[in-house]
């Protein structure tokens, strides 16, 4: 395995808040002696959870060649050989010898659907899940927010950095997207408003072209938008990369945003592009407009 994907693997498996959510979803998930299929299985930690909490049998589907190869020698090493099974392959075109009960993983992006985890659950499930069979998680949507963050990422472009005015650097700025990891929480000047909202299993639903509204809530200067996944497992259970906490993986999504003063009533309409590289959160596009309180009355 090189050792960015296995990198990438060590970081997702010291996220201790994704790791507690999936084991609390899938306690209440499964019965004894389920079968459970665990998408994108990487190292197997939703596949061990699985078996903690009494599943029959895993079939544990990967992708990636060495990282499935990684996952049979961790089962073998256990002696899982008679309960997991590492099925080497795209989820999107795996068929299973049994239907699954419960089918798990864990495709989230920054924005949430750029790893493709509602299409490739739509299409395991539609060949794979048995009838009244479980998804965990539930449903995953894309949240966008008008934010305003003094002094940290784009917001440090401001007019008083020691005193000096360093808002000559936004003119020389292509817009594109970043992504950030806050060292302190941003000012939300809107509320967040689902963008994409996919109900995991069930038919893809269509990421982009739709304008959404984004009223201001309070005055500020607006920075940048940020774009950020939920994922909702049961009641009372669910994850996301915003509000961040110590640990988190992921980091959110910024589109910046030449600084613009704004004030209740303002509304920002924004429309989320998906690009034909749909993995590469870098060439997902956002188009803004404002619409002014003056304007609308
Ligand atoms: C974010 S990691 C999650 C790994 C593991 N489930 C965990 O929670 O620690 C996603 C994994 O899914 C695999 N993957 C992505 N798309 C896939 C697909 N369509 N079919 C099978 N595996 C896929 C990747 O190779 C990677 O190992």
């Amino acid at each position: 395995m090189d050792g960015r994907t296995l990198l990438m693997h060590q970081v997702m498996l010291s996220d201790g808040e994704r790791l507690r959510a999936y084991d609390l979803a899938l306690r209440e998930s499964i019965n004894p002696g389920d079968v459970v299929a665990d998408l994108g299985a990487g190292m197997l930690a939703l596949s061990f959870l699985a078996l903690r909490h009494g599943a029959g049998h895993v079939f544990a589907v990967e992708g990636d060649p060495d990282t499935a190869a990684m996952a049979a020698r961790i089962a073998e090493s256990n002696g899982l050989a008679d309960r997991l099974t590492v099925v080497r392959g795209d989820a999107r075109k795996v068929r299973l010898p049994v239907p699954a009960d419960v089918v798990v993983g864990e495709l989230m992006g920054n924005l949430g659907p750029e790893e493709e985890m509602p299409e490739t659950f739509a299409e395991f499930a539609a060949d794979n899940l048995a009838e009244g069979g479980r998804v965990v998680p539930g449903r995953l949507t894309t949240d966008l927010t008008a934010i305003q963050f003094d002094g940290e990422g784009w917001g440090v472009w401001s007019e008083d950095f020691l005193g000096y005015d360093l808002r000559a650097v936004q003119e020389h700025a292509a817009p594109g997207p970043q992504l950030h990891f806050f060292q302190r929480d941003p000012l939300p000047l809107s509320r967040s408003v689902p963008a994409v909202t996919a109900d995991l299993g069930a038919k893809a639903p269509s990421a982009s072209g739709e304008v959404h509204e984004l009223p201001i809530t309070r005055p500020g200067t607006l920075h940048a938008v940020m774009g950020s996944f939920t994922a909702a497992f049961t009641p009372g259970v669910s994850l996301s990369n915003f509000p961040s906490y110590p640990g988190c993986n992921w980091a959110v999504w910024i589109w910046p945003l030449r600084h613009t003063a704004v004030a209740p009533g303002d509304v920002l309409g924004v429309r989320l592009h998906r690009p034909e590289s749909v993995r590469d959160v870098a060439e997902w596009r956002l188009d803004c407009g404002i619409v002014r309180r003056k304007e609308r009355t």
